[in-house]
């Protein structure tokens, strides 16, 4: 066993389950589409938008996200985003990826939904070849928007039904409850896409327990605020719901005040299947292994812990069961070779 967690975190084999790749647009990138697209950045630096990553709260985030975002144009764009993130995977040893796309912030602008799914989707199959990663697609509403909106985008999905295997929910929480969306999760669900949505980062729980019951998710992003009511807490442990939980984010979001404080213990503590995500790497200041270390050495977690939390991963993903038998075969193999 490799004596420093940090060697065995290196090690481990991973999934990342809640990466929205949008943000992972690192600001070196952005100016370079933004040269190549000739798109004006509010900017002047890279280093000037790293210093406007202040957040106190979602909602500033968001502002500068779908600013950020007004780069991608081109289906060119769109696979070098996916691509560049998906080398940072591969360094962190992550086997498996389901990423998350935000279509209505780039159809709004004009870009149309083939030259996103396009250019993504041509990367997950790259990333198979060339990384060994097994990639695919999510593709999130923006809950900020009407559900008429949002059915509308997923009739546009209809046409890539094959290069989509989910549909989440995003974007500001308050006031945006997930019940908001039941009819186009409905519609969702009868063509055979697998169901999650952001709940609990902001939103109270009783917005977890929408999630749940109204619109059937199979997996919760976030989940924080679950922890505030214990027969939710019961619930999600019973049915081995599992959790996307994202510590750099909710450090840098103000979802929680030190990382020390952070909930991921304590969720375990509980029961629940929790599994450490990005989120917004490029946004949070760090990749998944980044997350893994940092709630580490906040809250001193030990080998077992961080094995199991990697193997949730496994469970928690959208694989077909064969493959899931397969990939967690695989990762025990690779956890024994790893010694005590
Ligand atoms: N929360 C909600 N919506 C988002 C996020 C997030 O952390 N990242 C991108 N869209
Ligand atoms: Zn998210």
């Amino acid at each position: 066993m490799p004596d420093q967690p940090h060697l065995l975190i290196d090690r481990l084999p991973k999934c990342e389950l809640h990466i929205h790749i949008e943000g992972s647009l690192e600001p070196e990138l952005m100016f370079a589409l933004a040269q190549r697209n000739k798109v004006k950045l509010p900017f002047a630096s890279v280093e000037e938008v790293r210093k406007a990553y202040q957040f106190s709260q979602l909602q500033d985030f968001l502002d500068i996200y779908y600013q950020g975002m007004s780069v991608l144009i081109t289906e060119q764009d769109f696979f070098d985003l996916a691509w560049a993130y998906l080398e940072r995977a591969r360094a962190d040893n992550v086997r498996y990826v389901e990423m998350f796309f935000d279509p209505q912030g780039h159809t709004s602008r004009g870009v149309a939904f083939a030259t996103v799914v396009g250019g993504l989707h041509r990367a997950c199959q790259e990333a198979a070849a060339r990384l060994g990663i097994r990639a695919s697609l999510i593709m999130c509403f923006l809950r900020h928007l009407s559900e008429a909106e949002a059915e509308a985008t997923l009739d546009q999905a209809q046409a890539h039904r094959s290069r989509i295997i989910g549909v989440g929910l995003d974007s500001s929480e308050k006031g945006h409850p997930p019940s908001k969306f039941r009819t186009v999760y409905r519609r969702a669900r009868e063509m055979g896409l697998h169901l999650v949505a952001h709940a609990g980062e902001e939103g109270p729980p009783e917005y977890v327990w929408e999630a749940l019951d109204v619109l059937g998710v199979e997996r919760v992003d976030h989940g924080n605020r679950s922890l505030e009511d214990d027969s939710l807490v019961a619930r999600l442990a019973r049915e081995r719901m599992p959790l996307t939980v994202c510590p750099l984010s909710n450090l840098k979001l103000c979802v929680v005040r030190d990382l020390r404080r952070h909930p991921l213990r304590r969720m375990m503590d509980k029961g629940l299947t929790v599994t450490v995500n990005s989120d917004d790497p490029a946004y949070f200041g760090g990749y998944v292994g980044d997350n893994y270390r940092a709630v580490q050495q906040a809250l001193g977690l030990g080998r077992d812990e961080l094995i199991a939390v990697a193997r949730n991963g496994f469970l928690a993903a959208f694989m077909p069961e064969d493959e899931r038998k397969k990939a967690l075969t695989e990762f025990d193999a690779a956890v024994a070779a790893l010694g005590r």
